[in-house]
């Protein structure tokens, strides 16, 4: 299946975030709410977007790590269709999570860490997680490690074949795409090559087009 294209809003303020997402929104399948623009701007970012694309699919990042059901709830009461908790999470914590999402037909991701442990993800699996995310910290960026090796594919491979959707994210580019042929990737997120493009919408349609390319 052709992974899904999703936007990562992570400005620190809700009006930047409006300007390319308002050019992307319909080229677009998944809406996210990222870390930074929630830290900023706290759940009305998550309520806005909601106001204004009601039947978008909305991730809100939010990296749960404690009080899984308490911060689950508030995304899904705000407009959220999917939230993230962070792999380091206990098993307790993520199922309280998935047990507030399936109240509210909603979805749970976890994010790999550097210490990715198959018995770890397919616990996750077991108590109903639906996604997980492999990401390129933008930490690791910044050290020097940019590109995405056969380990990452290995990994999206392994963890499609448990059951999960797999997200790739971290810095993707359009030509970066190209190392994911034949790869069972579910959804690939975008967030500056799209919103720090001089044309969001072009850069957009590029990346579509490159998945269109890539998984025919
Ligand atoms: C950073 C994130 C970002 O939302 C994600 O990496 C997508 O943004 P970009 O494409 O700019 O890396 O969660 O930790
Ligand atoms: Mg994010």
């Amino acid at each position: 299946m052709r992974p899904r294209l999703q936007v990562a809003l992570d400005s620190t303020d809700l009006a930047t975030a409006f300007g390319p997402l308002n050019k992307v929104a319909d080229i677009v399948d998944v809406i996210e709410v990222g870390t930074i623009l929630i830290i900023s701007e706290g759940l009305r970012a998550v309520r806005e977007i909601r106001a204004l694309y009601p039947s978008a699919t909305i991730l809100a990042d939010v990296r749960i790590a404690e009080a899984g059901a308490l911060i689950a709830r508030q995304c899904f009461e705000a407009g959220a269709s999917w939230v993230s908790c962070v792999a380091g999470a206990s098993l307790t914590t993520i199922e309280q999570v998935v047990k507030v999402a399936s109240e509210f037909n909603a979805e749970v991701q976890v994010e790999l860490g550097e210490h990715y442990s198959r018995e770890t993800s397919a616990s996750w699996r077991l108590v109903g997680v639906q996604h997980v995310i492999v990401h390129r910290s933008r930490d690791a960026e910044v050290a020097g490690i940019l590109a995405w090796g056969p380990h990452d594919l290995d990994r999206v491979a392994e963890l499609a074949e448990m059951g999960f959707t797999v997200t790739v994210t971290g810095g993707i580019t359009a030509s970066d795409l190209d190392v994911f042929v034949g790869s069972p990737v579910g959804v690939v997120i975008a967030g500056r090559t799209i919103v720090g493009a001089d044309n969001p919408r072009r850069a957009a349609l590029e990346l579509r087009s490159a998945i269109e390319r890539i998984w025919p």
